[in-house]
């Protein structure tokens, strides 16, 4: 009897292990998902653990650098020639967390990821044709997290039928903090060292605005000369004052 359930959990151990790191589904050519190791050596990857991947196209690459720290992500890639690239992750108490990655709704999109993100969940969708992403170094960002380049449908001009609402570039800088619920949408920019406030919705370039918090919807600059860091505020006080 003993035997019995020791058997039956090891058995639902296994298919956990494999529930949680589901092979890439790859249905197309010439797709590449490929690790960086840290001596900078090349391995092909057959799993993500931590992001199920699903590519339907041609001439996709996926480069992921170690270390990488994904849980309960998704990563699909319809289409051709688009690129997902995200940096290590060194920091033992970073990850990034409930995300669904999206290139869809045309080609040529990517989705590059600075080093040391830490992120609780959302979308981060790069859409319509040659759209990009760009994330850089040490960015937190918060749960319900939507930064996307496109509308996902055609808004036309009623004279001449022609679409007014193409997918533009986003780029986030480096050290940039999303609040909880902030949404990033097409031709946004954010400036190093910034915040987004809670509830935010970021539609133009800020990014020659650095160390600033912008709140509000449409969001404005609320304040300036700011800087943060991602410590809790009686963390960080132990750690200035050397209490640490
Ligand atoms: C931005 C934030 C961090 C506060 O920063 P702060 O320096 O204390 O800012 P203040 O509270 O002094 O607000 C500055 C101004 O912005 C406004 N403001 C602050 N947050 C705002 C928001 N979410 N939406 C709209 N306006 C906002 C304030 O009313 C104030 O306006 P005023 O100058 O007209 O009085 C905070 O508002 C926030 O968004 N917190 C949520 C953080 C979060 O999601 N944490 C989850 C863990 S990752």
């Amino acid at each position: 009897m003993k035997q019995f359930f020791k058997n039956s959990i090891s058995i639902r151990k296994i298919k956990l292990y494999f529930k949680k790191n589901k092979r890439i589904k790859n249905n197309g050519l010439n797709n590449k998902i490929i690790l960086i190791k840290e001596n900078n050596q090349i391995q092909e990857l057959k799993r993500i653990t931590g992001l199920k991947v699903n590519i339907n196209g041609n001439n996709n690459v996926i480069k992921i650098h170690e270390p990488y720290a994904f849980e309960n992500c998704h990563l699909t890639i319809n289409g051709d020639n688009h690129l997902f690239e995200v940096q290590k992750i060194t920091n033992p108490v970073f990850s990034i967390r409930n995300t669904s990655f999206i290139m869809r709704l045309g080609n040529n999109n990517s989705i590059k990821i600075g080093k040391n993100l830490s992120m609780v969940g959302g979308y981060i969708q790069a859409e319509d044709n040659n759209t990009f992403i760009t994330i850089g170094d040490e960015c937190m960002f918060s749960a319900e997290i939507l930064v996307r380049t496109s509308d996902g449908h055609a808004i036309l001009d009623n004279q001449t039928h022609e679409v007014i609402n193409s997918g533009k570039n986003i780029t986030i800088g480096n050290h940039v903090w999303l609040s909880f619920k902030t949404t990033v949408l097409k031709g946004s920019k954010i400036g190093d060292d910034s915040i987004v406030a809670t509830g935010a919705i970021v539609t133009k370039d800020y990014f020659n605005q650095k160390n600033v918090i912008l709140a509000g919807i449409p969001a404005k600059v609320v304040k300036e000369n700011i800087n943060w860091n991602w410590q809790s505020i009686q963390d960080y006080e132990r750690y200035k004052n050397g209490t640490a």
